[in-house]
């Protein structure tokens, strides 16, 4: 049966910035033909110290590890300065009294306002007392804070003086973060009191020091600052946190930041020198930091937020994600201050203080384009519509969604309960490798299939490949690789070149390998059906199963562990670990084991990665070469044992037997 198609609604067509297929594809076509004048015109709008280089020099790469090394350049011999075009660039134009953030507390009735101005002035401020403790271009700042305004204004502080920033999500643990910290060497580390989540409360500045004890422990690196914000409104007070300052290292927001000077001068740097880092999973070792650099990015982040969010000056734009993720980099930062946005930063949790909350800011504030994530849809969809119901959203126009595949009942639900059958859906497929929105609809042009991703943005060209590596044509099915470089994509890993080549450009010679499969259908319409790698996608966050698994052979009972995504309803893909104890153990052992391999977990990376099964494995199914058969794991773990398919090739065909007895114990 062909899918549903969704015409965008006529009220989303009226006055979009693309209003028309056949405009998308005209515009799509020449982002192809004509990359310098296409992305050019676009950048145009922003300020540029020096302008590009033409011709052959505008943009250089080579996509073929075959040809030698990968490289690409974007605006070459460009200079400007991002934090400038998010902040100096509006308030220069008199929008300095523009709201830039309504921020949203975790509490109901906890809510600021910050325009351009004052955001500008904060900026300067952070920026100012960075520079007089020797932050300067290329210097490394880590970032492990909440969703408060100040963060922003940190990342945006740091693009200011060239500092290279790094956010490490709030949720991690002390040795997550101790690991991210050790790989950049940052100059400073600017963390927060505490924080309030829901119901519970963080002490994230017990968590840094924590961090920082585990790296002095091992002689691996001096911080010489850190600066914590007072979170006042987390409810814990700076004194009462458990956290005691650490003389000469740690200093309070308040007693230093209020004293600068607002002005402080941009320091403008090149079009690739870089922006960010930001730690993320991959099937291997752990996590990379995948660096982005200036001009490409802010091009991709604006282009995008600008046309898939078919953005307009009176829009109230509002996206869920924290700014630990690439999403709340791109779509709370830089996409939506670059184009001058009033939009709500929100702290909370979708769920606290009920299932409305979502509905009750988008009423509160007028927000009229929405972006989260399927697991929240999922998750309230549980919760029931009246919920959604008794508010009004009559204000939304462009429902988002984005960080794994929405399942069409999910797709429908967000489309006709919360945008009553009359908005436009955009399903945003990328990655934090590609910085920016990759395959999507644009909202009045695209027709929406839900569950369908649907076709590139500009300038970017995907294809499928088959199993032999071989271009599909037409529809069809394998695995999701793009032909050419886009202006955001990630220009290496951090520190390790040679693993971004490996990474993404040794599977298939020429291409840019994702991790994902798709689906092509007979509209050229693209259909993500999710990672092909050993990386899972819990609540569209991803977790590499080599991290799990080294987790749990940490604890000290831990033989060997394999880790598989099984599908959960609400998280989308859950983590199902395959325990082998030490030897003398018997099985099942004492439920108190359980709990300490979930408690490693927990403590190495954090409570995302927490495992929903653990299923104890005297033995793993191997091939005689010694390599775990995880499609067997994977079969066994989605009780689907009947198709597990060709077992002969096992070293111990009894271990799934074994598997088999001890599930559920
Ligand atoms: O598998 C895809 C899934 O999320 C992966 C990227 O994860 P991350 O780098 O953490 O970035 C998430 C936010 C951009 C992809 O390889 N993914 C992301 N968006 C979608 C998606 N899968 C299906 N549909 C999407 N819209």
């Amino acid at each position: 049966m062909a899918a549903a198609v969704h015409q965008p609604p006529e009220h989303v067509v009226k006055g979009a910035h693309v209003d028309s297929l056949a405009k998308y594809k005209d515009m799509y076509a020449r982002s192809l033909s004509d990359p310098e004048g296409f992305w050019g015109e676009f950048a145009s709008q922003f300020h540029w110290n020096k302008k590009w280089s033409t011709g052959a020099d505008f943009h250089k790469y080579n996509f073929d590890l075959n040809k030698g090394g990968i490289s690409l350049s974007w605006f070459n011999g460009a200079e400007t300065n991002v934090c400038y075009n998010c902040v100096d660039r509006h308030v220069k134009e008199g929008n300095g009294d523009r709201v830039a953030f309504f921020w949203e507390g975790n509490d109901v009735g906890q809510a600021t306002t910050t325009t351009y101005k004052e955001l500008q002035d904060m900026v300067c401020q952070i920026a100012n007392y960075m520079k007089s403790q020797g932050v300067g271009k290329g210097d490394d700042v880590t970032i492990y804070m909440p969703m408060v305004p100040e963060l922003p204004a940190v990342m945006l502080a740091c693009a200011r003086i060239g500092a290279v920033f790094s956010v490490v999500f709030a949720g991690f643990s002390a040795e997550s973060l101790a690991g991210r910290i050790s790989d950049s060497s940052p100059k400073m580390v600017v963390t927060c009191s505490a924080v309030k989540r829901g119901p519970k409360h963080i002490e994230l500045k017990k968590i840094v020091d924590e961090a920082l004890q585990i790296l002095d422990n091992e002689e691996e690196l001096h911080i010489p600052r850190v600066l914590v914000y007072d979170h006042k409104a987390s409810g814990v007070s700076r004194d009462a946190i458990q956290a005691s300052p650490v003389e000469g290292r740690d200093v309070w927001w308040q007693d230093v930041i209020g004293d600068q000077s607002t002005d402080c001068e941009v320091t403008w740097v090149g079009a690739e020198d870089p922006l960010f880092k930001l730690y993320t999973s991959g099937s291997t070792g752990k996590p990379k930091g995948v660096l982005h650099t200036t001009a490409g990015y802010m091009i991709g982040a604006a282009a995008t937020f600008n046309y898939v969010f078919d953005y307009k000056p009176d829009d109230i734009f509002w996206c869920t994600a924290d700014c630990g993720w690439i999403t709340g980099h791109s779509y709370v930062t830089f996409g939506p201050l670059l184009m001058g946005a009033k939009q709500v930063l929100f702290e909370g949790v979708p769920t606290y203080p009920d299932a409305g909350r979502c509905w009750e800011v988008c009423d509160k504030y007028g927000v009229t384009l929405f972006y989260t994530a399927p697991t929240a849809i999922r998750t309230l969809m549980a919760c029931g519509e009246q919920h959604v119901t008794k508010h009004k959203r009559t204000s939304l126009r462009i429902l988002g969604t984005v960080g794994e595949p929405i399942n069409p009942e999910a797709w429908r639900w967000y489309y006709e309960v919360v945008g009553n059958s009359n908005v436009s859906v955009v399903d945003t497929w990328w990655q934090t490798e590609t910085g920016a929105h990759m395959i999507t609809p644009l909202p009045g042009a695209t027709p929406m299939k839900p569950g369908s991703a649907t076709l590139p943005f500009f300038g970017v060209e995907p294809a499928i490949l088959d199993d032999k590596g071989n271009e599909v044509e037409g529809p069809g099915q394998g695995y999701l690789v793009i032909k050419r470089p886009w202006p955001s994509m990630m220009r290496t890993v951090a520190g390790d070149h040679p693993r971004f080549e490996q990474t993404y450009f040794s599977h298939y010679k020429g291409y840019y390998f994702t991790g994902d499969g798709a689906r092509r259908d007979e509209d050229g319409y693209y259909w993500i059906l999710g990672r092909v790698d050993d990386v899972i996608n819990v609540s569209g966050h991803r977790i590499g199963t080599a991290e799990v698994e080294s987790a749990l052979v940490g604890h000290h009972l831990c033989a060997e562990a394999a880790v598989v995504p099984v599908d959960h309803p609400i998280k989308g893909q859950a983590i199902y670990a395959f325990v082998t104890l030490m030897n003398g153990i018997e099985y099942p052992p004492d439920e108190s084991v359980r709990k300490e391999l979930v408690a490693q977990v927990r403590k190495a990376i954090g409570p995302i990665a927490t495992p929903d099964v653990i299923h104890w494995a005297p033995g793993l199914p191997k091939t005689r070469s010694g390599k775990i058969m995880r499609r067997v794991l994977r079969k066994i773990a989605s009780k689907e044992e009947d198709q597990l398919g060709d077992t002969s090739t096992l070293a111990d065909p009894g271990v799934v037997q074994v598997l088999l007895e001890l599930r559920g114990k």
